[in-house]
């Protein structure tokens, strides 16, 4: 199938090359033309394991190709919008005019039977903006939204098997249809929730009752026949459940990670041991132990952003109070990110003046280089404005790092990083960092002092070769 990518970021450029491989003939277009340069030589502008060898093929293939002008969309029958949702300036919500610039742009090279699909994740109520927006151009286009659920490290095999599918398409008139209850049928009458509003037939009733009926419906399942036909656990709805699905499951990620930040809280007071806490809660398969690791907490291009401009799209619906709770999410989250410089002055006996603090890690989370709202490039920075010589070092994320934040000594070597200093901060668990040997870090620092900001050290190992060791939530 011939397919537009609208927006080559993390999610666009992961996107297009995995339509690719998965034999699509594809178009990644963006207004960024030093990205397009980069990503049409086969170098992708930003580190994700896998996603090299996926350009590389695609683009040797002849499948996939890139460019900055819209008008390249022409001819193809799936146009994926995948441009990015920032936090607006000033503001929890989340700024849509990229979204809204890219379908504006992409407006006059539609035709009949195209789908324009929105993968960016939006404030509830977008997408059917945009779908008034597409009717209007009299193309004759139309609209699904289908979330990305992708995470940065995992971004491509979670793009080309992902753990499930959801479509948010158009409600099709019910004069249209074929009926839900035949005459003489024996069949139950739909229920009220698989009738829309205003005699609409919703897409998620027609999914149960009459599969594949929605031509929208079967675009998307030759868009991911693979995934599909694979088994992939498929949701196909309305426009507004496919937005709050994605903002939701972040809001709930968040949620997750707040709450065992909270337990490390308390535990801080008693003397408890957060990591066993959250293990013995796992243990519980209603509970789940994934997402339950304490420490420095979320951050990243996503879930910060995502429960702000929930919060702030909640609001504007006149439901504040229904999501009130993420505020504290918020709150929990950068709190934790104070109480490891806390534990770091306090670990330099109060004077921090001149002493050298080794930061490991940079990015938002291992695997990535991304260090948008990291709370490893917080405490960094947090540190260097009391004062501290910090001096940071990350496998992939320092030349994103010293482009927001040049004040800060990096280094490319763990060595160099930890040779005399006086504290040691842990803020991102690469594992070249959970696998440093306590023995030899403490023969070359200058104070034997380690915050264990993700709680990924061996403490017993630590404390046995001289440290002292202070994890998140742990005694
Ligand atoms: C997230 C969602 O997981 C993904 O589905 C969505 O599409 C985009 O947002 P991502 O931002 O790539 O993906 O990172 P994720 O792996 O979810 O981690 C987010 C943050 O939470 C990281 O900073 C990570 O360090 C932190 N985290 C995660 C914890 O602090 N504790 C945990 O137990 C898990």
């Amino acid at each position: 199938m011939k397919i537009s990518v609208i927006g080559c970021g993390y999610l666009g450029a992961v996107h297009a090359a995995a339509m690719a491989e998965l034999g699509h003939d594809v178009v990644g277009i963006d207004v960024d033309a030093a990205k397009i340069e980069q990503l049409s030589q086969g170098h992708p502008p930003f580190y994700e394991p896998g996603l090299p060898e996926i350009l590389a093929s695609a683009i040797g293939s002849g499948r996939l190709r890139f460019s900055t002008d819209m008008a390249d969309a022409r001819g193809s029958r799936v146009h994926f919008v995948a441009v990015g949702t920032p936090q607006q300036q000033g503001s929890n919500a989340a700024d849509v005019s990229y979204v809204d610039a890219a379908v504006t742009a992409l407006a006059p090279h539609l035709s009949a039977g195209d789908l324009v699909v929105g993968k960016s994740t939006v404030p509830v109520g977008t997408a059917g903006r945009l779908a008034a927006l597409i009717d209007a151009s009299g193309s004759g286009a139309s609209l699904a939204w289908n979330p990305e659920f992708l995470r940065e490290g995992f971004a491509v095999q979670d793009t080309v098997k992902p753990d499930r599918l959801v479509y948010g398409v158009r409600a099709l008139p019910l004069a249209e249809e074929v009926p839900l209850v035949e005459e003489g049928s024996t069949k139950e009458a739909p229920s009220r929730n698989q009738l829309g509003a205003a005699g609409f037939e919703t897409a998620a009733s027609r999914a149960s009752s009459t599969s594949g009926n929605h031509p929208d419906v079967d675009t998307l399942n030759e868009v991911y026949a693979a995934a599909v036909a694979s088994g992939t656990p498929l949701v196909i709805t309305d426009y507004a459940t496919a937005e709050l699905v994605k903002v939701s499951a972040n809001a709930f990620l968040a949620t997750k990670i707040s709450f065992i930040n909270a337990m490390a809280e308390i535990a801080e007071v008693t003397g408890a041991d957060v990591t066993q806490l959250a293990d013995a809660i796992g243990f519980d398969t209603r509970i789940g132990r994934r997402f339950l690791n304490a420490g420095v907490g979320f951050g990243g291009g996503c879930l910060p952003k995502d429960i702000r401009a929930f919060t702030a799209r909640a609001e504007e619906l006149g439901r504040g109070q229904s999501v009130a709770f993420l505020k504290e999410v918020d709150a929990i989250n950068l709190r934790r990110r104070q109480r490891v410089v806390d534990l770091t002055v306090e670990a330099l006996g109060d004077t921090v003046w001149d002493k050298k603090v080794a930061v490991l890690g940079l990015a938002f989370k291992p695997h990535s280089d991304d260090v948008r709202d990291s709370p490893a490039l917080d405490v960094a920075v947090q540190l260097r404005g009391l004062g501290v010589n910090v001096v940071a070092t990350d496998p992939q994320a320092i030349a994103n790092a010293r482009g927001r934040h040049p004040q800060l000594t990096y280094t490319s070597s763990l060595e160099a990083a930890l040779e005399g200093a006086d504290a040691v901060v842990l803020v991102t668990e690469w594992p070249e960092f959970a696998a440093i040997d306590p023995v030899w870090a403490a023969s070359i620092v200058r104070g034997r002092v380690v915050i264990d900001g993700r709680n990924r050290l061996d403490a017993v190992a630590w404390r046995a070769a001289g440290w002292t060791y202070k994890g998140l939530g742990r005694p």
